[in-house]
């Protein structure tokens, strides 16, 4: 770690992406006490208020760190079979309800320790902080009862602790159905509110409460439920929504004031107006709408029109995005979805924190935390463009440079 005694850093002739937008001339970013202290233009940049400073870097792309608002990092085992078996035919929804899919993985999740969980998911979280990640969210939802879905949380707590990188948690409880409610989905859903969200809130364990809304998941009346607990407990609330068919989750959570809904592949327009009456951001997934093959388009014109903030995440995932390359989602969005370069960056930066509800984060500013990452890149498009791993020059978090190559 490169850190000075004073924690003044100063960085010079840098292309700066801000979190919005790129700015028209290089500039110099001094960070100090953990925060960005001054932004000059280079033609004002003043050699006096630098003075005592170390010269951390010269030349390349700055960015915000970036904010991967969206995984399920945390998890045993692997489901490369029904990769082939999907590429053979059967359907995502088909391989769930045999009984495989997210049941497959929290078979392998209940059976293993945290330490076991922890070694298999830092080499993820490390090739994820590779490309420039500064902030993580986390979900469980591979755990499905009380203490699994606790243990998952503590792990993912604990990688917070184990590298230098932000961890925000999600419950997931509602995330499928376990084998041992079957029939009674009411049942579960009462598990999910009256034990799984009280304990993860007096404990600590979370930051919100995340849903899976869907056919082969949870109805709208069981998440609404689960949104009034998660509320009476204090805590945030997300939803995976629409991501095979429209059953309607997104105004549901909206109007419940979710952070995000995420997936929205099948969203309509009343689903997009009641977020943007709740201020709840739109979380694209192009990992999983691109290993599912998937052709609904998420309904990009509409978010524009109504002034949606659209965040992008890795959804790393066993099953449906076992992508750990957070640079890539930018690509697959622009290639998939046409979102602009510009929409992409700001879509893992100042949108994605936004997601999360941590709106300092994500964004270049005086006063914002410095997380930061200076890119081998000529301009900050180029890192949707490409789809390239090891282009990461620098990584600061919270101000201290975290990673050099
Ligand atoms: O975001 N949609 C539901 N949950 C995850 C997939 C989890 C899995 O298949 O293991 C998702 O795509
Ligand atoms: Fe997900």
């Amino acid at each position: 770690m490169l850190s000075t005694a004073s924690g003044r850093l100063l960085w010079r002739e840098v292309t700066l992406f801000d979190g919005q937008q790129q700015l028209p001339e290089p500039m110099a970013v001094l960070v100090e006490q953990g925060r960005v202290a001054a932004l000059w233009a280079e033609k004002d940049f003043d050699p006096v208020l630098a003075v005592g400073t170390e010269e951390a870097g010269r030349g390349g792309v700055m960015t915000p760190g970036l904010v991967d608002c969206h995984t399920h990092l945390v998890y045993a085992g692997d489901r490369a079979v029904e990769f082939e078996q999907r590429l053979q035919g059967v359907s995502y929804e088909q391989i769930a309800r045999a009984g495989g899919g997210i049941l497959s993985t929290v078979r392998a999740t209940r059976a293993a320790t945290e330490d076991e969980l922890i070694a298999a998911s830092l080499p993820r979280l490390d090739a994820l902080l590779a490309d420039g990640v500064t902030t993580v969210e986390i979900k469980s939802g591979y755990g499905l009862t009380l203490e699994d879905e606790l243990k998952m949380l503590r792990v993912a707590r604990r990688l917070g602790t184990l590298r230098p990188v932000r961890v925000v948690t999600t419950l997931l409880g509602a995330h499928a159905l376990p084998p041992e409610y079957v029939g009674n989905s009411d049942g579960y859903i009462d598990l999910v509110c009256q034990q799984m969200i009280p304990a993860a809130a007096q404990q600590g364990l979370a930051d919100a409460v995340d849903v899976f809304c869907e056919g082969i998941a949870f109805s709208p009346a069981q998440c609404e439920r689960v949104f009034q607990a998660a509320i009476a407990h204090g805590l945030a609330i997300k939803a995976h929504a629409e991501q095979l068919s429209n059953l309607g989750g997104s105004a549901l959570a909206a109007r419940y004031g979710a952070l995000s809904v995420d997936h929205i592949e099948y969203l309509d327009e009343a689903g997009v107006r009641a977020m943007a009456e709740s201020g709840t951001a739109a979380v694209l997934l192009p990992g999983a709408f691109h290993v599912l093959r998937e052709t609904q388009q998420p309904p990009i014109a509409l978010l524009r029109q109504y002034g949606i903030p659209m965040a992008l995440a890795s959804d790393a995932n066993p099953g449906t995005s076992p992508i750990c390359l957070p640079t890539l989602m930018a690509n697959l969005a622009c290639t998939f979805f046409r979102l602009t370069p510009t929409e992409a960056l700001a879509g893992m930066t100042a949108h994605a924190a936004y997601a999360l509800g941590h709106k300092e984060l994500g964004r270049i500013a005086v006063g914002a935390p410095a997380d930061l990452c200076l890119w081998d890149v000529r301009h900050p498009a180029e890192l949707a463009y490409a789809i390239q791993a090891g282009r990461l020059r620098q990584r600061v978090f919270a101000g201290v440079v975290t990673y050099v190559r």
